[in-house]
């Protein structure tokens, strides 16, 4: 059988963010496309240029950061956009620019107001003008999942006729089967007659629950590029799984005939990495990355692993980076051990201090906790990464707790580098040093979620606190902190989220509404 190759198009960095909370400043997006691209990804769709000043910043950071995949970054039909997106991609190794418009009859007529022929025309001027920056343009008919199929085979043939290589094919709002689906991308492949001049992507969303069936369907009738994020991240119920995706098309090499160039093992990193950045917990049944996808609880199951794995296990779990989480450091490791150890997973420091502020924290850890696991080091390293950039600063923490005493806290911070401090009660511990924080800071700012997770086993592991907050005009942010003293950690948590609230809400334009 051939093995074509199957393009892996990531979007968690522009689709992935889109979604309620998930908003990432430019740092954390260097560290995700830095994992991405260790894992193998053809391509990283990293952000919508033209949204506001931070998003240019943020993908042309990425652009001048990664060599190994491609960058691309998004474009509406608009020729500002496609040249914010041109500019922002100037020192990429590899770009492309990516430009849609909706061809649906619901969104020409209640969206764009614009008749079949304006969007044909917008289509093909936008495909153009994203030709002179690059060679690499990828078209998306958005809504192409409720779109009539003779409409999509005009405008797409006049996509690739204006020089766009990528079709792509979005279920935007997760409408199709994987049935249907499957068959429109045979059918708009056989029909059009250039079809043979561009590469077919599709991207679906997961309003159904049907994004990777749906995606694999397609990639059975002919799509070789698949647009994906980590965790299945995206606007409402998310879009296709990257993991799931990779990992049925490698499991199943009996069904296709086409595989990924990704490097499989560095899958479970991105994942954490993923959900650690965004607050967005990985439920523990979630296929692949799920705390329990290869866990076997029932007797009869363990049984029958142990003694012949293949019973109950179609996937090794250390080949998507399972087994990976060793003890590698303890109280008495060097700096050389810690950063050759960060290397492996995937961490390169970008100056001295700070890679002397991750060794001063990850000391102060195996003063707390004897063994250190790879799961800690990442945890420290979000830790102290975005804490060093942060404009506040917590500088201390004392909260009293007693039977029958409401519990008070002290709390200082280093607010634009002065010190404030500040004491308050709460119902606990956490509530009382959240309502200090908020005296001090008042951004009236409603905590929607918190959640601890504990990073490894054991009563001295770190705790993971996310928090996410919905600020006074409704935009909402995540944050996150990790310690052996998860009171410390949430206060970490709310402020990362505080740091992010003035970084990353600024006016900013949604692309698709
Ligand atoms: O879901 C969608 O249609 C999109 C397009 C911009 C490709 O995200
Ligand atoms: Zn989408």
């Amino acid at each position: 059988m051939s093995q074509d190759n199957l393009i892996i198009f990531d979007t968690t960095l522009r689709d992935g963010e889109q979604s309620p909370g998930a908003s990432m400043t430019q740092d954390e997006k260097i560290r995700i496309a830095k994992a991405l691209e260790r894992l193998g990804v053809d391509i990283i769709e990293a952000g919508f240029p033209a949204a506001s000043p931070g998003d240019f910043e943020a993908v042309a950071a990425v652009a001048s950061k990664i060599k190994d995949s491609t960058i691309c970054g998004l474009a509406r039909a608009l020729s500002n956009d496609i040249d914010r997106a041109g500019e922002a991609l100037k020192h990429a190794n590899s770009a492309r620019i990516h430009t849609f418009i909706a061809t649906s009859p619901i969104h020409m007529q209640m969206k764009l107001r614009m008749s079949e022929d304006d969007v044909v025309e917008k289509a093909v001027a936008a495909v153009k003008r994203a030709r002179r920056y690059t060679d690499n343009v990828e078209f998306s008919p958005e809504d192409a999942g409720r779109s009539e199929t003779d409409f999509l085979c005009r405008v797409i043939e006049a996509a690739i006729d204006a020089g766009a290589g990528t079709i792509n094919i979005p279920d935007t709002v997760g409408y199709n089967l994987p049935d249907r689906f499957g068959s429109l991308i045979g059918e708009l492949r056989e029909r059009i007659p250039n079809a043979d001049k561009a590469i077919f992507s599709v991207h679906c969303h997961n309003d159904l629950g049907l994004a990777v069936a749906n995606s694999l369907s397609a990639v059975a009738n002919g799509a070789r590029q698949v647009e994906c994020t980590i965790n299945g991240l995206g606007e409402r119920a998310g879009n296709a799984s990257l993991e799931e995706v990779v990992m049925a098309v490698r499991t199943r090499q009996d069904v296709f005939n086409c595989d990924t160039r990704l490097d499989t093992q560095h899958i479970l990193t991105c994942s954490r990495l993923v959900s650690s950045i965004t607050g967005f917990a990985v439920q523990p049944n979630k296929a692949i990355v799920g705390a329990n996808a290869f866990a076997h609880e029932a007797g009869i199951h363990q049984d029958g692993v142990l003694k012949h794995r293949e019973t109950y296990e179609i996937m090794k779990a250390e080949d998507v980076g399972w087994n990976n989480n060793r003890m590698v450091l303890g109280k008495h490791s060097g700096r050389n051990a810690f950063s050759s150890r960060l290397e492996n997973l995937g961490f390169t420091f970008s100056s001295e201090k700070e890679l002397n502020a991750a060794f001063a924290r990850f000391k102060d850890l195996a003063d707390k906790k004897h063994e250190i696991y790879d799961d800690d080091l990442q945890a420290l390293i979000s830790d102290t990464l975005t804490t060093e950039e942060e404009a506040i600063k917590l500088i201390y923490v004392q909260v009293c707790s007693e039977t029958g005493e409401m519990p008070e806290a002290q709390v200082t911070l280093d607010i634009n580098g002065k010190e404030e401090s500040i004491s308050a009660r709460g119902s606990g511990p956490v509530d009382a040093v959240y309502n200090a924080i908020e005296d001090l800071l008042n951004t009236s700012a409603h905590l929607q979620v918190y959640s601890v997770n504990n990073v490894t086993d054991g009563t001295d592991a770190q705790g993971e606190v996310s928090v996410r907050l919905e600020t006074k005009t409704g935009g909402i942010i995540s944050g996150n902190g990790a310690d052996t003293d998860i009171v410390l950690a949430s206060a970490k948590a709310y402020i990362n989220a505080v740091n992010k609230m003035h970084s990353i809400l600024g006016e900013r334009v949604h692309p698709q509404i």
